[in-house]
């Protein structure tokens, strides 16, 4: 039976030794306590590193059989893999890039090398476990370059990506020595998946500017796979926090702490030990609220938790030391002999804990300088039974995007933290009820069951989708076949792309003129009074008719802005507008001053930049750049950037060639349908095309069509067997 397997850097439980005596305790972080309810259903494993060195073979073995148990399997790390793979790549060199602490990265040539190495024997591992049919599901950013490493052992397994920490935007994802080679990684993957919107639109620039792959609504097309990029925001098992908050266990615990904290008003802070968090900005806003609020010393304390986390990493340590003195600093200035402003805790909590500390607070303050989705902050509402309590949340976290009900603040403005502390603290009941009802709603049905859902039918989805882009070469027997259709029927309507379907590329387009060859094939193929020709182009109407006009055929220009059938004159769409041209001609005009070789290309509604003659590298670098430039221009205005062989077209998004098509469709009676292109372009041709019509792509990458074909040489000689 197919599983699934999950792999992630670490898994949810971590063991630990004590002497000689090996314990199991679950992990902290997001993505352990996310996904920790999923992974035990059915044949499904978890791998991943459980968080210790082993040094003996007895060991290792024995741990191997507990997990297994547990439906776990464990990859062993070496103690110079932790140090320049996990604290090393991972986590001084991804961590702060990812998470715009860029000053805090370290690049290092050797670090980088652990991490390919320790990459590879995460995929040693899940070649030994993964049967064909099996979901590959890898997570996070310690394991960017895995997915591709699965594909190339695997290449039509079903692998699904997740980054749970931010993505950031391509000027500082840029930054980073090894750009290009994690883009690729991740690339093997067939759904990549973000927690936000932002992330995702980042990750897209970044293949485009880096790699060269553009994006149709988050498809990209690698020419050899089709992949999807989407963003699905990460629930948590709302049940889970909800009936924590309830059991007996969590309320006895509440009482004992509440017995020797006094009545004051209670703020929670939780997070891992990072600089990602915020904590000494929190602080420092905490201490200013008691030196503008004199009135409330004493009616308040922060409980302050901070979960150990990377201690051997050195921004890590700087970071503690930074903690412990700030908040050495406020309780001493504030303190009372019998009240202390600072409850703080260094260590992590068990669940009933958490739950007595999510029930006691007053408010939450979750206000991470940046944090890829953050579910302390879920948590803390989920726990809320009683509806009351009020969350401060970070717009920098993934969350925000989610609960705008909280009191959303910038890390960085330390007064409005200021002001939302006392907001929150002086909130009517009412209100903190409206507000948190609103997100228990959400939090409720986007949970991480659903999360899980969502994934899975978008890879579902995608595969299906892969399959039904597969095309089948246009073989002798495709061709037989072809032709015995062809043969048996009178009422033809043949759908012919003109570059690169009919001729090959010149550098100049102007160059590409039909060959006496050409000429008379289409000759012939308008001849048989059954046949209904209709060349269907993104050129201008002008060279078109100049070139081909003499003969008895239909013609479509500019992809559809003009066409003519033979015999009458040439007609438009009502809409087209060209006022947008003058302000996008100059943007050309820069691009063109600042590329050698390049040029424009005016049609009556489309403007084309061409770079064929342009410097290899240089054009397309500069093609990738004039395209998100273009996209950004083209906002609100209808328009539609082509990213084409050699060209970026901009155009007007109300036509193109498969409305086109389908005019003719409906217009002429048919029996045999033939459509053939080359580009993206025609894709929206073969999309319209009736069931049992014959489409066929040129050239060998995934497409609408049925059928691919090598080159317009191979083009030419079917059409001509056709006719034989
Ligand atoms: N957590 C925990 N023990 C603790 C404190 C926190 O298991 O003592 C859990 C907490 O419940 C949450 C996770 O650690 O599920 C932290 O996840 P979050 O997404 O907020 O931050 P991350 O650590 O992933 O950056
Ligand atoms: C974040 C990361 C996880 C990581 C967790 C704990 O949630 O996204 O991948 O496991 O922090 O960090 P650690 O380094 O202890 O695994």
């Amino acid at each position: 039976m197919a599983k699934t397997i999950i792999i992630s850097n670490r898994l949810p439980v971590k063991i630990e030794k004590n002497v000689d005596q090996l314990s199991y305790k679950p992990s902290e972080g997001g993505l352990a306590t996310g996904l920790g309810s999923i992974y035990k259903q059915g044949e499904n494993v978890w791998l991943g590193w459980p968080g210790l060195h082993l040094q003996k073979k007895e060991e290792r073995e024995e741990v191997t059989k507990h997990l297994a148990k547990e439906n776990m399997a464990p990859v062993f790390l070496t103690p110079q893999d932790i140090s320049d793979y996990y604290e090393g790549f991972s986590n001084s060199t991804l961590w702060p890039n990812f998470h715009y602490f860029n000053q805090y990265a370290i690049y290092e040539q050797g670090l980088y090398n652990a991490y390919v190495s320790v990459n590879k024997k995460f995929c040693d591992e899940v070649i030994k476990l993964a049967q064909p049919d099996d979901i590959i599901w890898i997570h996070d950013y310690q394991l960017l370059l895995l997915p591709e490493m699965v594909r190339n052992k695997l290449p039509n397994v079903q692998i699904g990506f997740f980054l749970h920490i931010p993505f950031p935007s391509y000027e500082v994802f840029r930054l980073l020595p090894w750009r290009k080679e994690l883009l690729h990684g991740m690339l093997g993957a067939d759904l990549i998946g973000f927690h936000t919107y932002d992330d995702m639109r980042h990750f897209l620039s970044s293949v485009s500017r880096l790699v060269g792959f553009s994006n149709s609504e988050g498809l990209i097309d690698t020419g050899k796979r089709l992949i999807e990029v989407d963003s699905f925001p990460m629930g948590i098992d709302y049940e889970r926090f909800s009936n924590a908050a309830a059991s007996p266990k969590t309320i006895e615990q509440e009482i004992k702490y509440r017995t020797s904290l006094g009545d004051q008003q209670l703020i929670l802070s939780i997070d891992r030990l990072d600089y990602s968090k915020g904590i000494p900005q929190r602080l420092l806003a905490f201490e200013l609220f008691l030196e503008r609020h004199p009135e409330y010393t004493q009616r308040v304390s922060l409980i302050l938790i901070v979960v150990p986390s990377r201690d051997n990493v050195g921004k890590y340590q700087e970071l503690k030391e930074e903690v412990d003195l700030l908040v050495g600093r406020i309780n001493g200035n504030y303190g009372r002999i019998n009240w202390t402003p600072i409850h703080y805790f260094y260590r992590s909590f068990s669940l009933e804990a958490l739950s007595a500390f999510y029930r006691m607070a007053h408010v939450a303050m979750v206000t991470p300088m940046r944090d890829g989705m953050n579910l302390v902050c879920k948590e803390y509402i989920a726990s809320r039974l009683d509806q009351k309590g009020v969350l401060i949340l970070s717009e920098m976290a993934g969350a925000s995007k989610e609960l705008s009900d909280a009191i959303l603040i910038n890390p960085n403005n330390i007064n409005q933290m200021v002001e939302a502390i006392y907001s929150a603290l002086t909130m009517p009941e009412e209100e903190q009820v409206r507000h948190i009802s609103v997100m228990q709603e959400s939090l409720k049905r986007y949970n991480i069951h659903h999360w899980v859902k969502m994934f899975m039918q978008r890879l579902g989805y995608i595969k299906e989708m892969q399959k039904s882009l597969a095309t089948k070469n246009l073989d002798t027997s495709a061709i037989k076949f072809v032709k015995k259709t062809y043969k048996n029927t009178k009422k033809r309507l043949l759908f012919l792309d003109y570059d690169g379907t009919l001729t090959g590329f010149k550098s100049n387009p102007q160059l590409s003129k039909p060959d006496q060859e050409l000429l008379d094939l289409l000759a012939q193929l308008c001849e048989d009074p059954h046949n209904r020709v209709i060349i269907i182009s993104g050129r201008d109407r002008q060279t078109l008719g100049a070139w081909i006009g003499h003969l008895p055929l239909d013609v479509v220009a500019e992809h559809g802005v003009w066409s003519r059938e033979y015999g009458t004159e040439w007609t438009t769409v009502d809409t087209m507008v060209d006022t947008w041209k003058d302000e996008i001609r100059s943007t050309l005009e820069l691009y063109v001053n600042r590329t050698p070789g390049s040029f424009i290309e005016e049609k009556d509604y489309s403007l084309v930049w061409h770079y064929r003659k342009v410097e290899t590298g240089l054009g397309e670098l500069r093609s990738r750049e004039l395209s998100s430039h273009l996209k950004y221009l083209s906002t609100n205005k209808n328009l539609q950037v082509l990213e084409g062989d050699m060209v970026v077209e901009i155009k007007s998004a109300a036509v193109n060639k498969g409305k086109t098509a389908l005019k003719w469709l409906r217009k002429f009676d048919h029996d045999f349908v033939l459509a053939i292109g080359d580009d993206w372009t025609d894709e929206d041709t073969f999309k319209v095309m009736p069931k049992d019509a014959f489409s066929v792509k040129v050239g060998s990458t995934s497409s609408a069509a049925n059928y691919n074909i090598d080159s317009f040489k191979e083009v030419r000689a079917f059409l001509w067997e056709l006719m034989r």
